[in-house]
């Protein structure tokens, strides 16, 4: 397994690669790595001929009081994972090779970038499209690999690839949780044992919701009403965002008939979380 910490290094390795006729598969990351991301690397290994895992915490999708400085960097740990795993390539940047100063280009997906997670985190969605984009254009990979955990910025990055015609495609992979339903995410290590027994109502919001719908209750309003009600018996929980979205527009919808993302944010003790639930069309 190779560690390239350049542009320069990560390009030559992926060429030997290609010249060897292997297809390459990307899956970028933040490191603090969890079987969730591990579950994008089997994935990639399963249709890719070599895999190349970036860990790079992006300082450009982190608002001015948002936990850059205090993200969980666990890089050697991270490292012996991918290695155990398989991987080919690990790319680990720092910041200065990706945005070298004067840096001053940015990938801005209009509107969507505004909605759930991006009407919180004002700027969020355009460092996070700006970097894929800049990731794309360094491993040049035919397909990329992302969770269905963060599906507002699949929704991003969709559009992204559509818009500006990167030759790549994506593979959105499902939400791994923990066995008792709690989705796997790198800031869970900033819940404390009180914080991470609260953490469990969102995935039981989102289960209660899965159930309505299976009993034929399919009016976003009923739904939400549902939801909120579970994650009320939390009072420690604050809610960021509970929606019935489009899964590509990110707009909300009356109902789920047609298909619909079922979306949670909230604060738990110093942790923002996410989860979310997909609806296929009835
Ligand atoms: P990060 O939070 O490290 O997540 C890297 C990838 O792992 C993302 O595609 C995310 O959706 C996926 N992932 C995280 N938790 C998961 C889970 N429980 N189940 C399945 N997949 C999961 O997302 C980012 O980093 C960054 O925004 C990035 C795309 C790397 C750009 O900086």
């Amino acid at each position: 397994m190779l560690i390239a910490i350049s542009i320069a290094e990560v390009r030559a390795a992926v060429a030997g690669l290609r010249a060897q006729g292997k297809t390459i598969g990307l899956v970028p990351t933040m490191g603090a790595l969890h079987e969730g991301h591990l579950s994008l690397v089997r994935a990639a290994q399963a249709t890719c001929g070599a895999v190349v895992t970036t860990i790079f915490v992006n300082p450009t999708q982190f608002g001015p009081n948002e936990d850059f400085s205090k993200y969980p960097r666990t890089f050697d740990a991270d490292c012996a994972l991918l290695e155990k795993q398989g991987v080919d390539v690990i790319f680990a940047p720092e910041p200065s090779e990706m945005y070298p100063a004067g840096a001053s280009t940015f990938v801005e997906v209009g509107g969507i970038s505004d909605r759930l997670d991006g009407a919180s985190r004002p700027g969020h969605f355009r460092g996070v499209a700006t970097v894929v984009a800049k990731l794309f254009n360094i491993v040049g990979p035919h397909q990329a690999f992302f969770g269905q955990k963060d599906a507002a910025q699949v929704a991003v990055l969709r559009r992204m690839v559509r818009d500006l015609n990167f030759p790549v495609e994506l593979v959105v992979c499902p939400i791994v949780r923990e066995p008792d339903g709690l989705a796997m995410s790198s800031r869970n290590r900033y819940l404390g044992p009180e914080d991470r027994r609260h953490a469990l109502v969102l995935s039981r919001a989102l289960r209660q919701i899965e159930v309505q719908i299976a009993a034929g209750i399919v009016e976003s309003g009923a739904l939400i009403r549902t939801g909120l009600a579970v994650l009320a018996e939390e009072s420690q929980v604050r809610i960021d965002y509970f929606r019935v979205v489009d899964p590509d527009t990110l707009e909300d919808l009356p109902d789920v008939r047609r298909g619909a993302l079922i979306a949670v944010a909230a604060f738990v003790g110093p942790a923002r979380l996410i989860d979310n639930l997909l609806i296929a069309a009835r």
